[in-house]
């Protein structure tokens, strides 16, 4: 009965010592690609499989987003379709096996980022310390925020438009962030 156990560690041991490799070169890209084969295609990987770049910031220079091919020219929107979308690039992890270039441009992937300022809060600050001009200081907004602290909320006017701009969404980040989603 020793036999086959003997002859199954034998293979197994030859499996363990095939090379695994984690550089850039794919090891699998001798093998033709099998679409029902078990070996996916690296772009087709889900994100946790990969790691992926942040969207490159062009500074709102078209030319050279279209130079590039990618990347954001504007960050921030709230409304979905102001949102602008671009590919990024990605690698796929080490030791996951998959066919084709290991590294590429995967699309979708939405111009926001977020720097900790909540809406929340914010909008709490614009109702109660408005005529201080807190909530312009808050969202980094130092210029207008020391007018509207000097003149106490424009007596009062400035302090109540501030709220309803925040409410109705047009009052952001100075920095283009978006407001953090987690409250
Ligand atoms: C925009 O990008 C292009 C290409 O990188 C560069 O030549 C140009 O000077 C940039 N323009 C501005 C206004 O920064």
């Amino acid at each position: 009965m020793t036999e086959p156990n003997t002859l199954s560690t034998i293979i197994l041991s030859i499996f363990t010592i095939l090379p695994t490799a984690h550089t850039d070169s794919n090891p699998y890209d001798s093998e033709t690609y099998r679409p029902l084969g078990p070996l996916v295609k690296c772009s087709f990987l889900p994100l946790e499989f990969l790691n992926c770049d942040q969207p490159i910031d062009h500074k709102g220079n078209q030319t050279a987003r279209d130079i590039t091919g990618h990347g954001c020219v504007r960050f921030g929107g709230v409304l979905y379709e102001k949102v602008e979308r671009t590919k990024v690039q990605c690698k796929a992890l080490d030791n996951i096996e998959c066919h084709g270039s290991r590294t590429f441009l995967k699309d979708g992937f939405p111009c926001i980022r977020y720097s900790g300022h909540y809406f929340t809060t914010t909008l709490i600050y614009s109702i109660l310390l408005g005529f201080l001009g807190m909530d312009r200081f808050c969202l980094g907004q130092t210029g207008t925020a020391v007018g509207k602290l000097l003149t106490l909320g424009g007596l009062g006017i400035w302090w109540i438009v501030d709220v309803v701009l925040l409410i109705t969404n047009n009052l952001h980040p100075e920095d283009g962030s978006n407001w953090n989603p987690y409250v």
